[in-house]
Order: C-alpha cells, then sequence, then structure tokens
C-alpha cells in the first residue's frame, strides 16, 4: 500500500507538453500585455498552453485536484 502511494507522489505533472525540454519555461513581460487580463496554465492540460483555456476544471473534476491558472493583470496607469 505505501508503495502505491510513493510512486503517485513521484508521477510527472506534465503528461505531454514541450516533453524534448528538459525545462519548460514562459517569461512574460507583464508592463506590455495587450489585455487586462491573462491566465497562465499550471495544470499542464491546456490546448493553447502556456494559456489556460480551461482544461483545469475537468481535470479538477477527473481528479479531485484542485489546481487552477496563473492571473497576470495589467497595472493600471
Ligand atoms: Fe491549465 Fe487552466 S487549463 S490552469
Amino acid at each position: 500500500r505505501r508503495l502505491v502511494s510513493v510512486r503517485a507522489e513521484a508521477q510527472a505533472i506534465n503528461p505531454e507538453i514541450r516533453k524534448s525540454e528538459e525545462k519548460v519555461v514562459d517569461a512574460v513581460v507583464v508592463s506590455e500585455l495587450s489585455k487586462p487580463l491573462t491566465a497562465y496554465c499550471r495544470c499542464w492540460r491546456s490546448g493553447t498552453f502556456p494559456l489556460c483555456d480551461g482544461s483545469h476544471v475537468k481535470h479538477n473534476k477527473a481528479t479531485g485536484d484542485n489546481v487552477g491558472p496563473l492571473l497576470l493583470k495589467k497595472q493600471k496607469e
């Protein structure tokens, strides 16, 4: 029983996005955001990665997980 628990904790969260890269990193210059609010995926299931497309809702319902996007808000001038 313990072995199953340890193996589950060691599973990769990223099932398929940009797997040829050693580490997936995306940078955003916030002052250059064109929209007032942009959502970035943190569940690794978005069809528009790195942007959130709402796929985390299905993932959370299927797994009991609680992941959601990173929201970037354009600073008001
Ligand atoms: Fe991944 Fe929304 S689709 S956080």
